[in-house]
């Protein structure tokens, strides 16, 4: 039986069980150090999946495009990129000066063939969105707050028109998508 193999981006000091984990940072916990906007020391087609968890928003939305090909190109057909990054209006992104890129309900649909817009980012390579979700929470360590912001979460997860809610205080959120490379 074929191995599944799964790519980390910028999985850092907590990388995902398993994956091998590509970074910019020689720490520990990290396989390969490289940096995403240069080439990837990887072979072409040799990953199932690739997962990226906060790492998307650290690089700037004029070098995305080619850490979407690098991605296309390092993984077998049908294989998935699967990424989670903060909602731009979110306090917590706003707040943080490491941050290059900004990302919204429609950013992610540029990488992939199904939006009608995604020609202008000059993309040469093929992703289809399979999945996208929203999760809301309100922003603050008291305990009276956890049961509604676990509620916020709930609806956020099934009713993704909630993003709008981001733009207040004290709500954050994270967005959530899976691409799959099209043959
Ligand atoms: C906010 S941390 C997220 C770490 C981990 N994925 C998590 O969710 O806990 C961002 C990670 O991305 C890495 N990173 C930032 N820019 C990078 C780049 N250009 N190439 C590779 N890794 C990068 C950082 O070194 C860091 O480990």
């Amino acid at each position: 039986m074929k191995e599944n193999r799964t790519l980390e981006l910028g999985g850092g000091r907590d990388p995902v069980p398993r994956a091998v984990n590509m970074d910019i940072a020689g720490v520990s916990g990290v396989d390969v150090v490289a940096d995403l906007t240069e080439e990837w020391p990887i072979k072409p087609e040799s990953f199932d999946r690739i997962e990226a968890y906060h790492v998307l928003e650290h690089i700037a939305h004029d070098d995305l495009p080619e850490v979407f090909r690098r991605a296309y190109e390092s993984l077998r057909p049908d294989g998935t990129i699967h990424a989670e990054v903060p909602l731009a209006h979110s306090r917590s992104a706003k707040n943080d000066p490491t941050h290059r890129s900004q990302w919204y309900w429609r950013t992610p649909m540029y990488y992939t063939d199904d939006d009608q817009l995604s020609y202008e980012i000059g993309s040469d390579f093929e992703f289809t969105l399979v999945d996208r979700n929203v999760r809301l929470f309100l922003t603050s360590g008291k305990w009276y707050v956890r049961p509604p912001s676990w509620l916020l979460k709930q609806w956020s997860v099934r009713n993704p028109s909630l993003i709008e809610l981001v733009k207040l205080p004290y709500v954050t959120g994270v967005l959530e998508f899976t691409l799959q490379k099209l043959e």
